[in-house]
Parts: C-alpha cells; sequence; structure tokens
C-alpha cells in the first residue's frame, strides 16, 4: 500500500503541491509520509512518523526548494513506522531519492551484497536497497533510466518505484509491476502518482503506464518502454472523467458519509452500463461449467450476495471463495472450462490477483468487476465491468459495495433473459425493482440517517454484538458487522440467523445487542423463531424491517424500516444501509475517524 506522488514543474516550487496531493492521497497509507525536492544540484528532505497534518506541524512540508520533487504517505510492511523507515529513501551520497510501495521480495540477499560493498543503511526497509543499487550503476556510468531498468530486472516482488537523481535534475524516473501508478500531463508540467485523485485538481489528462514498463518524465515529454524488449510504446492520454470536486468531501465531514449519500447516485450511474457489456459478461458464466467467485473483505459480502442473484435470478449455481484461500482449496480442481468472476473495488488486491492470476495458469477464463479503469485486475481479464462509483476515498467500502451489488444484479437479470426461466413478466418486475433502488436507498438516508445516530449513541459502548440474516440477508449481516468492526472497533460478529443458535447464542444476556436483517420475503417465518430465541435470553433486538412490518416491528426493540418494492434478490442494497450509518455513528461518537481506521487500508497490496 502506500500514496505515491512525483511532480515536475517548469517553474515555482513543488513541494507545497506534493503536500496537497499527499493528503489526497493520505487512504492508502498514513503512518508516516515524506517529501524530496532537488534544487542547485542537491536534495532536500523533510519526512517523520505520523499522518501528515502532525508532521507538516512540526516541518513544516511546503518549505522545501525546487521545482522536481516527490513524496509518499507510507503503510508500513518492512520496519515500524519510524523516522528513519519513512520514504523517500536515499543512496550513501544522498544524490539519489526513491519512493516506493510494495514489497521487495528478495531485499534481504540484496541489502546483504550491498553491505559488503561498503553501503551504509539507515532503514529497516525492503525499499532501501534500491536508491543503493541505483547508486552502484550510476557510479558505473549508467543513467538514471538506465540504472532504474537494471534494477527493476532484478528486484522480485510487488512494486511501483519512482526516483530522481540530482546528477539529472529535472527528471523523474518511474516504473511498475504489480503496484499501481498513473502519469498525468498539463502544459509546463507532469506528474505520477498511485492514484488519480492526487493530480487531479492540476490535469484530467492521464496517461496509464502499465505493469513492466518504463517511464521517463520531463516537464515536456513523457518517454514509455517496455522493461522486456526496450521497445518504445505510444500511448495517447485519456480524458479522466471524475472532477476534482468528486474527489473531494463536498461538505460532509468524513469521506464515508458523503460517500454513503452518493450510493443513489453511484446505482444510478452503474446501472447505465452498456447492455452487450453485461450480455458478454452474463455469456461468459452461462458459459462456463462452473463459476467462482473471488473477493475479499466487503468485495467478498458482495460475492455472497451476487451467489444468490445468480442462482434465484439466473438458476446458476456459482460458489463464492476468498480469494485468499482460493489456491489452497480449489485451485487443483481448477480447468479450462471453468470461469473465475474477481471482485474488487480497487483491482490491485493482492490476494484476488494472486488467485486470479493462478487460476488463469489452470486455463480458466476471467471476468472481473472493478471501480478503477486501468487497474492491474483489468488487464488480468478476459472481461471487465468498470462500475461507476466514482473515487472511493473512505477506507470503508460503502458506494463501491453498493455499485459491485448492482454490476452483480445486472449479470443476475441477463442470466435470467438468456434461461428463459423466470417469464418475461417477472423479470420485468425484477427490473423494475432494480431501476428504483437508487431512489429507495435516498429515502432510507433521509428516513433512518437520524434514527441511526440514536441507535449508535445508545450501543456504541457496547463490546460485542451480533448481525444475523438469513438467505441474501447472510451478506448483508456480514457486511453491517464488518463495518463496525473497521471503524468503530467494537467487536461484530455477522452470522448466519439458522446457524446462530448452534454456538453464538452463548454470547447473549440481558441487554446484548443483536441486529437482524429481516426483510419480507421467504426466509421472515424463520427469521421471527430466531428473534424469539435471542429475546428469550435477553437480548435487545435492533432489526432492519420492511415498511408497515407491524409483526417484526412489535417483536424489536428498535428498527430501521425499509421502503416497500424492493425485490427479494436486491434486498442488500437497501438494507445494508442503515447499518452503514449505523457504524459511521458509532465511529464518530467514540471519536474516531471513519475514514482512516486504525491498521487498515484503501487496497490492501500484500498477501
Ligand atoms: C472494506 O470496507 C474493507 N476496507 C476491505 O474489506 C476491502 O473490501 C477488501 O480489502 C477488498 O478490497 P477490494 O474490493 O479493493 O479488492
Ligand atoms: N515495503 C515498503 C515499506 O515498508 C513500502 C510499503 C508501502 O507500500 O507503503 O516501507
Amino acid at each position: 500500500m502506500c500514496g505515491i506522488i512525483g511532480a515536475i514543474q517548469k517553474k515555482g516550487e513543488v513541494a507545497p503541491f506534493i503536500h496537497q496531493a499527499l493528503k489526497r492521497l493520505e487512504y492508502r497509507g498514513y503512518d508516516s509520509v515524506g517529501v524530496t525536492t532537488i534544487a542547485d544540484n542537491e536534495l532536500y528532505m523533510k519526512k517523520d512518523k505520523g499522518k501528515i497534518d502532525q508532521v507538516h506541524k512540526k516541518l513544516d512540508l511546503d518549505d522545501l526548494p525546487g521545482s522536481t520533487g516527490i513524496g509518499h504517505t507510507r503503510w508500513a510492511t518492512h520496519g515500524i513506522p519510524s523516522m528513519l523507515n519513512s520514504h523517500p529513501h536515499f543512496d550513501c551520497s544522498n544524490e539519489i531519492a526513491v519512493v516506493h510501495n510494495g514489497v521487495i521480495d528478495n531485499f534481504m540477499e540484496l541489502r546483504r551484497e550491498l553491505k559488503k560493498k561498503g553501503h551504509q543503511f539507515e532503514s529497516e526497509t525492503d525499499t532501501e536497497v534500491i536508491p543503493h543499487m541505483i547508486e552502484d550503476y550510476m557510479k558505473n556510468g549508467y543513467s538514471l533510466e538506465e540504472a532504474v531498468k537494471e534494477v527493476a530486472l532484478i528486484i522480485e516482488g510487488t512494486y511501483a518505484v519512482v526516483a530522481m537523481c540530482t546528477k539529472e535534475p529535472g527528471k523523474i524516473v518511474v516504473t511498475r509491476d504489480g503496484n499501481p501508478l498513473v502519469i498525468g500531463k498539463k502544459e509546463n508540467a507532469v506528474y505520477v502518482s498511485s492514484d488519480i485523485p492526487a493530480f487531479l485538481p492540476m490535469t484530467d489528462n492521464m496517461v496509464l503506464l502499465l505493469d513492466g514498463e518504463i517511464a521517463v518524465l520531463t516537464v515536456d515529454d513523457i518517454e514509455i518502454e517496455k522493461l522486456s524488449d526496450g521497445e518504445r510504446v505510444d500511448r495517447d492520454a485519456i480524458k479522466i472523467s471524475w472532477t476534482a470536486d468528486q474527489a473531494q468531501k463536498s461538505g460532509y465531514p468524513h469521506f464515508m458519509l458523503k460517500e454513503i449519500h452518493e450510493q443513489p447516485d453511484a446505482i444510478r450511474n452503474t446501472l447505465r452500463l452498456r447492455d452487450e457489456e453485461i450480455e458478454k459478461a452474463a455469456k461468459m458464466i452461462d458459459n462456463a461449467e462452473r463459476v467462482f467467485l473471488l473477493a475479499m473483505g466487503t468485495s467478498g459480502h458482495a460475492a455472497l450476495a451476487g451467489r444468490h442473484m445468480f442462482a434465484s435470478l439466473g438458476g446458476v449455481l456459482a460458489t463464492s471463495e476468498l480469494a485468499s484461500d482460493f489456491a489452497d482449496t480449489v485451485y487443483d480442481t481448477i480447468t479450462k472450462s471453468d470461469l473465475v468472476v474477481a471482485i474488487t473495488q480497487s483491482g490491485e488486491t493482492t490476494d484476488t490477483i494472486t488467485a486470479v492470476k493462478s487460476a488463469r495458469q489452470q486455463g480458466a477464463k476471467v471476468l472481473a468487476i472493478t471501480n478503477v479503469v486501468g487497474s492491474s485486475i483489468t488487464r488480468i481479464a478476459d472481461h471487465t465491468l468498470i462500475t461507476q462509483a466514482g473515487p472511493e476515498i473512505g477506507v470503508a467500502a460503502t458506494k463501491t459495495f453498493m455499485v459491485q451489488l448492482t454490476s452483480l444484479a445486472q449479470i443476475a437479470l441477463k442470466l435470467g433473459e438468456i434461461s428463459g426461466k423466470p417469464g418475461t413478466d417477472e423479470l420485468e418486475k425484477k427490473r423494475e425493482s432494480l431501476h428504483g433502488l437508487p431512489d429507495i436507498v435516498s429515502r432510507v438516508i433521509a428516513t433512518e440517517e437520524e434514527h441511526a445516530r440514536q441507535i449508535a449513541g445508545l450501543f456504541y459502548d457496547s463490546p460485542s454484538m451480533l448481525f444475523l440474516g438469513r438467505g441474501i440477508s447472510m451478506a448483508t449481516a456480514f457486511e453491517g458487522a464488518l463495518k463496525l468492526k473497521e471503524i468503530a472497533y467494537n467487536h461484530a460478529e455477522g452470522y448466519s440467523a439458522g446457524e446462530s443458535k448452534h454456538g453464538p447464542i452463548a454470547l447473549v444476556q440481558d441487554g446484548f445487542p443483536v441486529f437482524f436483517v429481516a426483510p419480507r420475503d421467504d426466509t421472515r417465518s424463520r427469521i421471527i423463531g430466531n428473534i424469539m430465541e435471542m429475546k428469550a435470553r435477553g437480548a435487545s433486538i435492533i432489526s432492519v424491517i420492511e415498511e408497515g412490518d407491524d409483526e417484526l416491528l412489535e417483536l424489536s426493540d428498535h428498527s430501521f424500516a425499509i421502503p416497500k418494492g424492493v425485490e427479494p434478490e436486491f434486498t442488500t442494497m437497501a438494507y445494508v444501509v442503515p447499518l452503514q450509518l449505523v457504524s459511521y455513528y458509532m465511529a464518530t461518537r467514540k471519536g474516531y475517524d471513519p475514514d482512516k481506521p486504525r491498521n487498515l487500508a484503501k487496497s490492501v497490496t500484500v498477501l
């Protein structure tokens, strides 16, 4: 993980821009921060552990001379968060500066060799071998570009690397393998970053850099080459449709709350995906012998819901697997008749990418659902659906979950069309319900937000809670519990309501909070049974129910009401919203920053 930024301006000091860009990247990692610039053939550096604002207060990150610079927000993998382990890292003579995202697997042996040659190391990071290796090559007459090329061929692992050197001021050399880097260009300036919002206020012109490529950036030119054979790559710039404003908070106190409120639009925009794209995806599923939905975390909950939608609407049995465990479970049985469907909002989750790559090696086809154009998964997949949530900055996924569910629902409807089983009228009713969801989600936010704040106030100090559901509502319950754990740090367990009496019920005593996701679907009568069991042991019941369901209203101590008209296959999209809001308000009630939960990062690029 981590956020990288590099920038060259024709004139003016670059440090204030780098500082602001890092703030826009802070969601990617925030245990330390650093900036280095070049002026008068010297490196100027400020770095320390801590969040950007704290470090800026102490060091003034804007006060560095020069119009070429690089910056980094770190999410430590090798070495504790500390000043010395913060990036950028340098060579022995402080002429070369490097920032890195990822992990260098063979760093120990490289470090040993470099130490033998007399190199002095300051940090415990894997990254620091890179500037020292570049130093060696440059001492032997290599240019910065040639040196980075050589280094890229030797280092193993995953990386996005950005390097500069005082001997070649006004130039930044970048390369990547397995971690993201995008280039931004405008007249008189060039940028490179882990993510688009970093430079979006300056330019909406983006040039993609792919794995195994190296780019040399100067203020007037971007030269891209393939590392394998030195072949020159001519790639046109793409216009980014995201506005800078979309990447800001728009007046909300936190990105997460803003993103919860953006969900109706996110669904609406995703429903506009071209029918041919959906049809291609559905045909891949229809043609496959077996279908595996692979994902992690919240995307894994979308996969669980997707499994249910595919079965119920399309008559297709798909299994949903944790990508991290795929290689250890079903991998050996994968053949070329199978399809894996990778669901990953960032498109960069290493667990998911690794599982997909291994399935590919066995000959399986790959369908991807992601929110990020040009992300790593898009280059591995045979076909990709790009969901339309826009940038999600809050580390806890909300609107990207919603659009994953939307596109899975679209595929499920198409599978129903292909199989012809649900019948035209039935399918039309389902389609209408899906298209009605943006309005329903808006209404849920409008009517239930204040209520969610009150419930959060009642239960925020409960050390443990259960979230229960049946059928597709298990996915909803799991997601409710995950959100709560992630941002409010209360222990919460998402469980099948059916399974709850086989163990977790032992936790329940007077006042123990149990959330029930209980739409009016086929599971309702059995859910009532589970509510009774919990009530009998003194649990406080907080339910998410359909508007007008008086019976469940009466059984509950507190409840959230969801408008009528949500078909059973799409309930997750509406019923999860009050749970997202409860987590948000519990986190803020406890004084936590929901956008930057401890120990988590937006895209997890380690196994
Ligand atoms: C979601 O709130 C979490 N931050 C996390 O579980 C996330 O869903 C998971 O890491 C997968 O991310 P992806 O969708 O980018 O692959
Ligand atoms: N492995 C590097 C480190 O621990 C980079 C981590 C990151 O991607 O932030 O410093």
